[in-house]
């Protein structure tokens, strides 16, 4: 038997050129153990190798992203099932397309266990100021306990959302440090190291109170998915309690103050009238044969938004494009490529949230043989704005993310720049909250390669923050 020796449970380093080189030897996984912490391992011990090379080892990059992400779970068989899986995979290339492999199964189960995690790290991590000597040097500490050994993996996300601020993020095992340059880890730490009081409870506590959306309380299903465990760190928890006991009257309240979207005030050219429909299958059909404006004339079809029928998330864009209008659905495109990879850094699932745009049809100019996209004007959207009302009160979802301007007309009927509407969040009277953030084709029209990343960490920023408010109001 011989062992690798891994600094920390998440040493993917440690265990990649201990596994080469054991690999290399032709180690069969019944021959290899990997062990945590001081042990020595033999496997380098003493300057000569002690296994000759017997071959050159290949492992697909796809394979060692996911082992890196695998590694950081807490079950205890990780690091031989990575092993026997890359030793395997010297004799089988293809092996990670064999999603029925009992092996390779399981490494996607635990490598999406792992971005779970991260993502209620990202979510429900909270800062704390703490005084330091310098008065012009703010520094932040945050507790936090994650299920698995995630916070190596979730730190560069930290990096990213809070360049700027120095934090350190504390667990029990493991820490993370940056200083506004550099990223370093150190030991883990008890949370009576940790302050738990500070100024910024109060924000906390303030914000989530003004999200709280009484009429989409689910209480077993909201601890389901933030589990008590975290609670305990996030100084808006103890406001559910009384929260949730009010939240019949507020519910009251809220049916009192009715829905204020409305068919357009000024009538289109060709106007038909407009039925409330009973469910999202009828908003398309009556869609379908939409003319409220002009642009059903030069576009192939509406389209509708997709997604559940109660979902907690509505993301609205601008309105279809190119691809969008051919397909008949939403966001697949480009710009819903974009969108795609910035939900999935988010850790969101595409399929729990409903997308949708604030204009149904595509409007466009051609050029040669080319359609262009062209912004609607205020009169189309507000001709479109029915349609939007129709999907908001059916859905009705905790949050609504509009994504770039045409969507912030739509929603709250103003053209605030984008840099600075992100930064606040207005109630609709129906009950959502609206963010604002970047439309995705901003990113794709980005002039350089720098603002294309800075503006798709904030898209990802924002989609983390609205999905962190639907996740603290969890329904169904
Ligand atoms: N842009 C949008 O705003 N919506 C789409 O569906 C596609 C591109």
């Amino acid at each position: 038997m011989h062992t690798i020796r891994l600094s920390h449970q998440a040493d993917f380093k440690a265990w990649r050129s201990g596994a080469r080189t054991a690999l290399e030897a032709g180690l069969a996984v019944r021959n290899v153990r990997f062990v945590v912490g001081d042990e020595p391992g033999d496997l380098f011990a003493g300057r000569e190798r002690k296994h000759k090379k017997q071959r050159d080892i290949r492992v697909p990059k796809d394979f060692m992203a996911l082992a890196e992400r695998a590694l950081c779970h807490s079950d205890a068989g990780r690091f031989t099932l990575l092993y026997d899986l890359a030793d395997r995979l010297q004799h089988k290339p293809l092996l990670l397309k064999d999603r029925a492999d009992a092996q390779v199964h399981r490494m996607n189960i635990l490598a999406k266990e792992v971005a779970r995690d991260k993502h209620k790290m990202t979510a429900f991590v909270r800062f704390r100021k703490v005084e330091t000597e310098d008065a012009d040097l703010e520094r932040y500490i945050a507790w936090f306990e994650p299920t698995h050994h995630s916070l190596e993996y979730s730190a560069p996300f930290f990096v990213r959302r809070f360049t700027g601020m120095q934090w350190s993020i504390v667990t029990p095992e493991r820490s993370a440090h940056w200083d506004g340059k550099q990223l370093r880890f150190g030991k883990g730490a008890a949370k009576s190291d940790v302050p738990q009081e500070d100024a910024l409870e109060d924000y906390w506590r303030t914000y989530y109170a003004h999200i709280f959306n009484p009429a989409r309380v689910k209480l077993k299903a909201m601890k389901a998915e933030m589990p008590k465990k975290y609670w305990k760190n996030l100084p808006e928890a103890e406001l559910i309690e009384s929260l949730t006991r009010s939240s019949g009257a507020r519910v009251k309240d809220m049916i009192q103050h009715a829905p204020h979207f409305a068919p357009p005030a000024a009538p289109a050219p060709v106007v038909q009238p407009l039925k409330p429909a009973a469910d999202l299958a009828e908003v398309k059909a009556q869609l379908a044969k939409c003319s409220q404006c002009q642009l059903c004339q030069g576009a192939t079809q509406a389209v509708a938004g997709v997604g559940p029928s109660r979902a907690k998330i509505m993301l609205v864009g601008e309105q279809p494009g190119d691809q969008e209008d051919l397909a008949g659905l939403p966001f697949v495109g480009p710009a819903g490529q974009v969108l795609g990879d910035a939900l999935a850094e988010a850790g969101i699932d595409r399929q729990g949230i409903y997308l949708t745009n604030a204009v149904k049809h595509f409007k466009y100019e051609m050029r040669g043989k080319r359609r262009l996209h062209k912004r609607p004007n205020r009169y189309e959207v507000d001709a479109c704005r029915w349609w939007l009302g129709q999907e908001l009160k059916l859905v009705k979802p905790d949050v609504i993310l509009a994504l770039g301007a045409t969507a912030q007309y739509a929603l709250l009927r103003r053209n605030t720049p984008i840099s600075q509407a992100r930064l606040e969040t207005t109630r609709l009277k129906m009950g959502p909250e609206v963010s604002i953030s970047y439309h995705p084709s901003a990113i794709l029209r980005a002039r350089s390669a720098q603002e294309k990343a800075q503006l798709f960490d904030l898209l990802v920023g924002d989609l983390v923050a609205v999905h962190a408010k639907a996740s603290l109001l969890e329904t169904a």
